[in-house]
């Protein structure tokens, strides 16, 4: 059995009717939209929210009714992917780039579940790139204040050209080698003026971390 599908099957079993639902972005989410889609086209009405314009489009395929950002008036629960989960549950988040809208789904969220498989379980942060949403017109200075907070910086490319978000903005890979002070470097990153916003996600916002097994099994951890 497929670890991702397994921990997003059994976190898509918490949507009831009526919810309005955050709707995350990459191969794990993938998971989750399938198992909604089903869910919907079995008569669970609910409402959702996308943190992208690909899991939007995933979530229209398969049935679900799609509300934009402006009409949400709260989120019940969002269910996402995650890149890194440590062991206080502070995550690394926006490898698929969407970190920006992830963060306002996650924040915004009465409960945050996040769906993985265990290989992105580890000790420390760091060891998969820091993903940081940048201004484009600033961004030489900007690098220059990121580097001084001891990463190196790699601007992600879509082939030969800049990675641009879903908010045309770019995305900065930067590399702590390893983030221990996780509440510290978040708060300095997001005090650079150019950065939107940077893909670690601490633990305040994480309700529960599912982790699926290929034997079918399922971990809950929470706070
Ligand atoms: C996208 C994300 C994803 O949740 C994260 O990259 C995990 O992806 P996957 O489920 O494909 O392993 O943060 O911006």
């Amino acid at each position: 059995m497929n670890a991702k599908q397994i921990a997003a099957d059994y976190a898509v079993e918490s949507v009831k009717d009526g919810m309005t639902v955050g709707i995350g972005t990459g191969s794990t989410s993938a998971f989750a939209i399938e198992a909604l889609g089903r869910k919907v086209q079995q008569g669970l009405f609910i409402k959702a929210v996308a943190s992208s314009i690909r899991s939007e489009e995933a979530a229209t395929n398969v049935g679900i009714k799609l509300i934009p950002f402006s009409e949400v008036e709260t989120i019940d629960i969002y269910i996402d992917g995650a890149d890194e989960v440590d062991k206080d549950l502070h995550l690394i988040k926006g490898g698929g780039g969407a970190l920006l809208r992830e963060k306002i789904l996650a924040f915004n969220s009465k409960e945050f579940l996040v769906i993985v498989d265990s290989s992105k379980l580890v000790e420390h942060l760091g060891k998969f790139l820091l993903p940081v949403e940048i201004i484009p017109f600033a961004m030489e200075l900007t690098l220059k204040q990121l580097q001084k907070l001891g990463c190196t910086t790699k601007v992600r490319q879509d082939g030969k050209e800049p990675y641009i978000t879903d908010n045309s903005n770019l995305i900065i890979d930067c590399d702590f080698k390893r983030i221990e002070q996780v509440d510290q470097i978040h708060q300095s990153i997001n005090a650079i003026p150019g950065v939107v916003e940077n893909g670690l996600f601490t633990k305040n916002i994480v309700s529960k971390i599912i982790v699926g097994y290929e034997s079918g099994e399922v971990k809950v951890i929470e706070k």
